[in-house]
């Protein structure tokens, strides 16, 4: 399996080493800085992966991406949009030339555009599947699953608490279906405790932001997430049956599944996130929202219109691009 990292950010390669990968494999990372370092001590820890740094000159990235399966996009600068919409539109436009059929998994800020700016590139170039293109929301599955945990008095329950998270990825657009949380809530979990709750999911970022006093974002809990996310889509390519994640994907990737959710959704969203079944060639089934309450279906529509909003922004920045 080749996987390309890309960048490895100051914090986001710290997982990687737990990737289940079967054989020989090659981890290929491209920044515009600190490759070979961040290379060279990512290679001493004990996976059989190789690791490989690429720098911009001598054709770096596309050196990094020659024959990668599974391409990881964490490039860019916290709470920029503006600027990672370049970046990713750049690093995209060589993943579309060079490994146009990799697993394209962006965890680049603002998911919500990003992604569908990955998507316009591909199509641009004539190359795109939805059903391999992912935006990575696992942090916010992993914060509801930690605070429901909290919330239930026992921390040990935190890898254990499954909370499905759908919608997009900021702010509002984050919807966590507390009520299908495996764990329940208390009995008598009141409504403003909910709201409190949901709230925290949704903008549990700026906790962070507010705790390292403006000196940085969330890193290493999205290390964690990044990996717990590409660790699926490499198992589930690896032929493991049954793997289901939510991500924001695009829904023309499961065209069944997709139509199903837009009517439930009341609107013709192209992309959502919502849990997904992974198979080898990526996107096999998306799957609905299930029996949701009335407050979240209030929260889903609160969701819709920002999300048409970042949506139309990564899809006409391509349009005003030029490639
Ligand atoms: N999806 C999520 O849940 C989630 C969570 C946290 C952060 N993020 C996003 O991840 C991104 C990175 O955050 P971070 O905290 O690791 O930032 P960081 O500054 O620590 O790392 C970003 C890396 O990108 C590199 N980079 C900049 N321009 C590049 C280019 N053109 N090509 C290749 N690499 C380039 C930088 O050199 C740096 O090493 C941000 O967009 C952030 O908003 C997403």
């Amino acid at each position: 399996m080749r996987t390309v990292m890309n960048s490895p950010g100051s914090s986001f390669w710290a997982g990687i080493s737990s990737f289940p990968e079967k054989g020989t494999s090659t981890l290929s990372l491209f920044d515009i800085v600190n490759t070979p370092g961040v290379a060279a001590d990512l290679s001493h820890i004990s996976t059989p992966a190789k690791v490989v740094g690429y720098l911009p000159p001598d054709d770096g990235l596309k050196k990094a991406l020659a024959g990668a399966e599974i391409v990881v996009i964490p490039a860019g600068v916290p709470r920029k949009p503006g600027i990672n919409a370049g970046i990713v539109r750049d690093l995209a436009t060589g993943i579309a030339t060079t490994a146009p059929k990799a697993f394209v998994l962006v965890i680049s800020n603002p998911v919500n555009s990003t992604v569908p700016i990955v998507a316009e590139v591909f199509k641009k170039h004539g190359v795109f599947d939805p059903k391999r293109l992912f935006g990575v929301t696992t942090l916010d599955v992993v914060r509801a699953s930690t605070f429901v945990s909290e919330i239930l008095g026992d921390l040990s329950l935190a890898n254990k608490v499954v909370v499905p998270v759908v919608g997009g990825h900021s702010g509002v657009t984050i919807v966590p279906l507390l009520s299908q949380s495996s764990h329940p809530l208390p009995s008598g979990f009141a409504q403003d405790e909910l709201d409190k709750l949901t709230n925290r999911i949704q903008f549990g970022g700026d906790e962070v932001v507010k705790a390292k006093d403006g000196a940085g974002s969330a890193t290493l809990s999205m290390a964690f997430a990044g990996a717990e996310f590409a660790s699926k889509v490499i198992r589930a390519a690896n032929g493991e049956k049954g793997i289901v994640a939510p991500t924001f994907v695009n829904l023309a990737a499961d065209k069944e599944g997709g139509g199903a959710l837009k009517k439930e959704i009341g609107d013709d969203l192209d992309y959502f996130s919502a849990p997904v079944e992974l198979g080898p060639d990526g996107v096999v089934k998306i799957h609905g929202l299930g029996k949701i309450t009335e407050h979240e279906s209030t929260l889903i529509k609160a969701a819709v219109p920002e999300l048409k909003t970042s949506i139309d922004k990564g899809v006409s920045f391509i349009e005003s691009s030029k490639l």
